[in-house]
């Protein structure tokens, strides 16, 4: 029933390489047709820039397409779950012909990438109505870290729904971090976590209640659009995994059996030395790079999520420091059960809050690449000029045409479109501390510029990590510094679980020349 396919799109770069710039694959209106012997079926196109241009279209459009084995109706960029992934380089011009053909107005976000926050750039105030066009076209800084980064919508009140309906693709900078010589060596997979739910029909169900608490999630766990695909890894080599948290709201757990996951890069690049942990925890719109090294007997392996409850079972984003384990020291109870309720998997497909949402498999012949002992040093930020409060809670009372239920606030109010709430200046750092007194997690996200967490309630992070989103458990309180740079203009800063945000808990940041 659960056929499994072999993930290809992550060793696609040889191939690409022979023709950048246009879709490595034609557009397909569907993944997975059916034809489980046939992999590359499950190729979404790649776009990688030529000659320091990428050009590319991305049409946002309801598809029916294959979920794994199971038809879906859900909103795709191009008929793909998860969208094209696009490639470039720092100081490349990217060139996006965007073409809004749903039933509602939307835009595009480009996560955690450090571009203008204003004119046909990274700005999530433009609303762009159904079938109309428009042109985003910005410029990469020549120093800006390779990461892994992602798009998606970001149109204020509807973004869990659209992003839940499917919308979301990577954004890769390729750079310094993929030249160094282990991790250049290393089998390259890319993983895109999204969960889903469907109805009988394959429609997406009314989120209910629950998205006003919990934020919508769904029980069908995907990477890359597919259930449990296999990735390979080579006898004595090492396995590069570069995730994206892409659910609205679910976070995922991760470990892999047998293996350690040795930590290279947080949402915004590198670390400066790989960290091994044996357990990754990733909050909504998170990313992280892991090598795994193939040193175990050859065989299959499983890429476990574990089902837990943010608010009771972490106390803070992925990587609490080394040889982590399990809910990270917070007490009885948090080893949770699944956090949704029912149970939409079929059987044997969970054991003990434990899933296999991926497969390792040792294939081809032995390799002897050893970890990377150095990566990318991680430069601490100057001692900040300025220190705010931002403080995270829900109310009661709808407001904002949200037709009641909950509102979720930032220093007690709901986002307004022409409110400023904060203002800095730019080529200044400062500290932010992100207390939350509310009942729920929240991944509390800034766009335009990253920052470093330099403590969790008063404890010292224990590496130095470029980072866009730091999640706040209830009760706790994160302090991050952040320097404003190149950009000045309007942008956000907003909790990562869209229905959150939507329903109010997202503030303008105005960067001040
Ligand atoms: Cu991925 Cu404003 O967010
Ligand atoms: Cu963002
Ligand atoms: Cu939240």
């Amino acid at each position: 029933m659960q056929r499994r396919r072999f993930l290809k799109w992550g060793l696609v770069g040889a191939s690409a390489a022979i023709a950048p710039r246009c879709a490595q694959r034609p557009w397909l209106g569907q993944l997975n047709t059916g034809n489980a012997g046939n992999a590359m079926d499950a190729t979404p196109p790649v776009y990688q820039s030529q000659g320091g241009l990428l050009e590319a279209t991305l049409q946002a459009r309801p598809q029916s397409v294959q979920l794994g084995d199971r038809p879906a109706s859900l909103l795709t960029y191009n008929g793909q779950i998860p969208g094209p992934r696009l490639e470039a380089r720092p100081g490349d011009t990217v060139r996006l012909q965007f073409d809004n053909q749903l039933a509602q107005p939307t835009n595009l976000h480009y996560h955690g990438l450090h571009i203008p926050p204003t004119g046909t750039g990274d700005n999530v105030f433009l609303k762009i109505p159904p079938g109309e066009r428009h042109q985003y076209e910005f410029q990469i800084p020549t120093d800006h870290p390779a990461g892994t980064f992602w798009y998606h919508p970001h149109l204020h009140g509807l973004v869990a729904e659209q992003l839940f309906g499917g919308l979301a693709g990577l954004f890769v900078v390729r750079g310094t971090l993929d030249e160094i010589p282990e991790i250049q060596a290393a089998q390259e997979a890319f993983m895109v976590l999204k969960d889903f739910a469907l109805t009988g029909n394959g429609a997406i169900p009314d989120p209910g209640h629950m998205a006003q608490m919990t934020g919508r999630v769904g029980d069908l766990l995907t990477v890359n659009g597919q259930f449990n695909p296999q990735v390979e890894i080579a006898p004595g080599g090492l396995l590069r995994l570069r995730f994206l948290n892409a659910s609205s709201s679910r976070f995922f757990a991760l470990s892999l059996e047998d293996h350690p996951l040795h930590l290279i890069a947080t949402d915004g690049g590198a670390i400066a030395a790989p960290v091994e942990l044996a357990e990754l925890v990733l909050a909504p719109g998170e990313r992280a790079e892991v090598l795994v090294r193939g040193d175990q007997s050859p065989g299959a392996y499983r890429l476990l999520n574990r089902a837990f409850n943010p608010a009771q079972g972490m106390m803070g984003g992925l990587g609490r420091g080394p040889g982590m384990m399990g809910g990270m020291g917070r007490g009885p109870g948090m080893m949770g059960g699944p956090e949704t309720p029912g149970n939409a998997n079929p059987p044997g497909r969970r054991e003990a809050g434990l899933e296999a949402i991926a497969t390792v498999v040792y294939e081809g012949d032995r390799q002897d690449t050893p970890l990377p002992s150095q990566l990318i040093a991680v430069d601490p930020l100057p001692e900040p000029q300025q220190v705010r409060q931002f403080t995270l809670n829900h109310g009661m009372g709808g407001g904002m045409g949200m037709g009641g239920g909950m509102t979720f606030l930032i220093n007690g109010q709901p986002f307004a479109h022409d409110r400023i709430d904060t203002q800095v200046a730019l080529n200044t750092v400062e500290e932010w501390e992100i207390i939350n007194t509310g009942m729920m997690a929240h991944p509390f996200h800034v766009h335009t510029n990253k920052f470093q967490i330099i403590t969790r309630n008063g404890e010292p992070e224990p590496y130095r990590a470029w980072r866009d989103i730091v999640n706040v458990a209830p009760g706790e309180t994160a302090r991050i510094r952040m320097a404003f740079r190149n950009y000045p203009g309007n942008t956000v800063y907003h909790c990562h679980i869209l229905d959150h945000e939507d329903r109010g808990m997202m503030g303008t940041l105005q960067i001040q020349a």
